[in-house]
C-alpha cells in the first residue's frame, strides 16, 4: 500500500523560515484544516496517510519533503540547508527506516528534499540556497550502484526546484520557464504555467489524480484537459510559510 508521510503543523509556523517572502499572518487553525483537507485527498489518491511525531517546537517540520527523498531502493536523510530545520530529521529517519534502507547527507553537504526531481533513472537536483554541491556529489555516490544519472540544475529565483516545475508525465513537465531553464530537461516537453501563476507547477500528479492549488485555476483548467481528475486544494495558508503541495509529504509508494 502507497504511504504518504505527514507531521502536525506546528503553532509556531507563523515564525518559518522565508526566503523570496514577505512574512504575513498565519492562521493556524485555518492552515491545518487545509492540511486536513490535503491528507484527505492523498487517500482519495490511494495513500495511507501516516504522521511522523510531532515537533511543535520546530516552525517548519510540517514540510517533511525536505527532510528526506525516497526512492525504490533506498531513502536519503537530508540535511536541511536551513539550520533551524537539521533537527527535522531524526524524526523522519526513524519512520522510514520501517520501509527503506536509509543513507544520510553529511557535512559540508546541505539539501532539501524540495530540490530533488526524479525522472525514472534520472534524478535533477537544484543548486539552490539551500542544496550545494557537496551534497550532491553525495547524492550520486548513494544513487550510482541503482543506475541513476544525477544533475545539479542551478536555482536562484525560487525556494526549490519543485517550487518551479513537475512531472506531469513521462516525457511531459509542467515548469516556470522563468525560473528554470528548459533546456537542462532535453528530450521532455515542457507546458509553461500561466504568467498569472507563477507557483503553478508545484503539483502532485499520481496515476489519473492531479493534486493543484485551488488558486491557480489556469493550471487547473489546463491539467482537466490533460485528462486528469483535478483536486483543487486551498493552501492560502501554507503558501504563506513559502511551501506548495510536495512540501507536505514523503509519497513512499510500492
Ligand atoms: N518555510 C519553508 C522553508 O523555508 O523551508
Amino acid at each position: 500500500m502507497p504511504t504518504a508521510l505527514t507531521r502536525a503543523i506546528s503553532p509556531l509556523l507563523g515564525e518559518c523560515e522565508l526566503t523570496h517572502l514577505q512574512r504575513s499572518v498565519i492562521d493556524i487553525k485555518k492552515a491545518q484544516n487545509q492540511q486536513k483537507e490535503y491528507e484527505n485527498a492523498l487517500e482519495n489518491m490511494g495513500y495511507t496517510i501516516r504522521r511522523v511525531p510531532d515537533i511543535p517546537h520546530l516552525p517548519d517540520g510540517v514540510f517533511v519533503e525536505d527532510a528526506a527523498v525516497v526512492f525504490p531502493e533506498i531513502g536519503i536523510i537530508t540535511r536541511p540547508g536551513a539550520k533551524s530545520r537539521r533537527p527535522e530529521t531524526e524524526s523522519v529517519a526513524a519512520v522510514l527506516s520501517e520501509y527503506r534502507d536509509l543513507k544520510t547527507i553529511t557535512a559540508p553537504g546541505t539539501l532539501d528534499g524540495g530540490d530533488v526531481l526524479t525522472l525514472g533513472k534520472q534524478v535533477f537536483v537544484g543548486i539552490s540556497e539551500r542544496t550545494n554541491t557537496k551534497a550532491i556529489q553525495q547524492f550520486v555516490d548513494f544513487l550510482k550502484p541503482y543506475g541513476y544519472s544525477v544533475t545539479g540544475i542551478p536555482v536562484t529565483k525560487c525556494l526549490h526546484l519543485k517550487t518551479a516545475i513537475a512531472v506531469i508525465d513521462n516525457d511531459l513537465l509542467l515548469i516556470n520557464p522563468e525560473w528554470i531553464d528548459e533546456s537542462l530537461f532535453p528530450g521532455y516537453r515542457c507546458e509553461y504555467v500561466s504568467e498569472s501563476e507563477p507557483y503553478g507547477a508545484n503539483v502532485i500528479r499520481k496515476d489519473n489524480w492531479a493534486l493543484c492549488p485551488k488558486a491557480f485555476t489556469n493550471t487547473a483548467e489546463w491539467l482537466q484537459k490533460q485528462g486528469y481528475d483535478v483536486i483543487a486544494l486551498d493552501q492560502s495558508e501554507l503558501a504563506k510559510a513559502e511551501a506548495g503541495l510536495t512540501c507536505c509529504s514523503i509519497l513512499v509508494d510500492d
